[in-house]
């Protein structure tokens, strides 16, 4: 992870190093979105099996809107007077998390991993939240709204993994691929 990432100026009423410090957390956000899109997409082509099109279908609106969260906080980033850092192999070297695991698999082995997938990421953005919420609330607010559509593109997903009795097939699972094996029985 970047450090040091002080800019030179930044939005008004907002310490420098403070300043800093927001770009920093907003950097490994960036990163994650820029991931979840591009993992999204990867899903949506490598999904077979009968609930194929109802999986493909769901999984474009979640990529274009995760698209435009990548879009919002590296435009926020550059507000503040950092770098948005959207190359590739910064996003490789610097991420916490591995690659998605999954290939071609069926729509509930996909459903399981995902699930994995959203909880990690949700659980980034709301450890950001706390960073951020004593320096900026435009940050703080533009994460909290990202934090909800995450959470509801989570809900859309594990619905798909839910018994009528209300459990979830992937409960437990800490793993894409334990994930995915355990939504496949129910499949
Ligand atoms: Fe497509």
């Amino acid at each position: 992870m970047a450090k040091n990432a002080t800019p030179r100026y930044t939005v008004p009423g907002v310490e420098l190093k403070d300043a800093g410090r927001l770009i920093d957390v907003l950097r490994l956000r960036l990163h994650a979105l820029n991931d979840l899109h591009l993992t999204l997409k990867h899903v949506h082509w490598n999904v077979v099996g009968p609930h194929f099109i109802s999986v493909h279908q769901m999984i474009d609106p979640q990529v274009d809107r995760v698209r435009d969260m990548a879009d919002d906080v590296a435009e926020r980033i550059a507000a503040l007077g950092g770098v948005a850092q959207g190359t590739p192999g910064s996003l490789v070297s610097e991420r916490t998390w591995d690659d998605y695991s999954i290939g071609r698999a069926d729509a509930i082995a996909h459903l399981g991993a995902l699930d994995v997938v959203y909880t990690g990421v949700i659980q980034d953005v709301r450890e950001a939240i706390k960073e951020v919420s004593p320096i900026d609330p435009a940050t703080e607010d533009l994460l909290i709204e990202q934090l909800r559509a995450l959470e509801q593109f989570q809900w859309f997903v594990r619905a798909h993994l839910e018994s009528a009795g209300g459990s979830l097939a992937t409960a437990g699972s800490h793993t894409e691929e334990e994930a995915a094996a355990r939504g496949a029985d129910l499949g």
